[in-house]
C-alpha cells in the first residue's frame, strides 16, 4: 500500500465461493490496476486464497487480509496470525470490520490485533464507526471513545504504518443513494483527525483516512472530490469485476 497515491482497497468479505471464481475476479482486478498509476489497489480476499494470488500479485496489487490474530503462535484454533500473514505476502491485514464487532470483537480486541499486526512489520487497516446518527450528534461521543479505545494499545511509532477505514453501519451494504453523502464523509473525517490529533499529537494527523459504505462508480468521483479521504474500501461492488475497475480509473483520474 503506497502512501501518497490513492488507496482502493477491495474487501471481498466471504466471497466467491470457489478458487477459480476467486482467480478470475483477480486477474480482472490486476489488470485494471496496473494501468492506474496513481491508484494503489490492495485486494483482501478470504484467507483459503491469500497463498494462491501471493503468485499474481506480480507488484500491481497488495494483497490484504480481512483480519489477523493478536499474537503469533500458541493454542488458538482456527486464528491466523500476523508472522504467516506476512510470509505469504500480505502487507497489510484489516481489523476491526463492523461485521466482526457486531459478533464478538471489543475495542480491546481490535486494539490488540492492531498493534500485533504493526508489530510484525505490516500495515494495518483499522475500522471504525457508528451504528446510526441522531440528531443531536451524540454519535460524535460514540465515535471518539471508538476511536480512543480502538488506538489504545497502538504504539505512536507505528502510526507510519497505520490506515483507517471510516465505515458508518448505517451505509454499509446498500445502494450508492444510501451511501454517506461527501459533506457527511468530510465531516467526519475532520472529527477523525482532530480526535486522533488528541491522542498522538500531529502525528495523529498523517493517518490516511478511508471511506467504506456503498461506494460505487455513481458515487465515487463525488466523495473523492468533496469527502477529504485518501480512498476507499469497498465491499459488494469489489465483486463485480467492471465496477471494481469503472472505480479504480475514476481514482486514477481524480
Ligand atoms: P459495501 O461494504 O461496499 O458493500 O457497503 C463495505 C464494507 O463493509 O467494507
Amino acid at each position: 500500500m503506497k502512501k501518497g497515491k490513492k488507496l482502493i482497497v477491495a474487501n471481498w468479505k466471504m466471497n466467491p465461493g470457489t478458487a477459480a471464481e476467486a482467480r478470475a475476479l483477480f486477474l480482472a482486478t490486476r489488470r485494471a490496476a496496473s494501468e492506474a498509476r496513481r491508484v494503489s489497489v490492495t485486494v483482501c480476499p478470504p484467507f483459503p486464497f491469500l497463498s494462491l494470488f501471493s503468485r499474481l500479485s506480480n507488484g500491481v496489487i497488495s494483497l490484504g487480509s480481512q483480519d489477523a490474530f493478536w499474537r503469533n503462535g500458541g493454542p488458538h484454533t482456527g486464528e491466523v496470525s500476523p508472522e504467516m500473514l506476512k510470509d505469504i505476502g500480505v502487507t497489510i491485514s484489516m481489523v476491526g470490520h463492523s461485521e466482526r464487532r457486531a459478533r464478538w470483537e471489543t475495542d480491546d480486541i481490535v486494539s490488540r490485533k492492531a498493534q500485533a499486526v504493526v508489530r510484525e512489520g505490516l500495515s494495518v487497516l483499522v475500522c471504525i464507526g457508528e451504528r446510526a446518527r441522531d440528531e443531536n450528534g451524540d454519535f460524535f461521543g460514540v465515535l471518539r471513545e471508538q476511536i480512543k479505545a480502538t488506538f489504545s494499545k497502538v504504539q505512536r511509532r507505528f502510526l507510519s504504518d497505520v490506515v483507517i477505514a471510516y465505515e458508518p453501519l448505517w451505509a454499509i451494504g446498500k445502494n450508492w443513494r444510501d451511501s454517506a453523502s461527501p459533506s457527511v464523509v468530510r465531516e467526519t473525517a475532520i472529527f477523525i483527525r482532530k480526535v486522533m490529533a488528541d491522542m498522538f499529537g500531529d502525528e495523529g494527523v498523517t493517518v490516511p483516512i478511508l471511506y467504506g459504505g456503498s461506494v460505487g462508480p455513481e458515487n465515487a468521483g463525488a466523495l473523492l472530490r468533496d469527502g477529504d479521504i485518501a480512498g476507499f474500501l469497498i465491499g459488494h461492488e469489489s465483486l463485480d469485476a467492471e465496477a471494481f475497475a469503472w472505480i479504480i480509473r475514476i481514482a486514477n483520474d481524480a
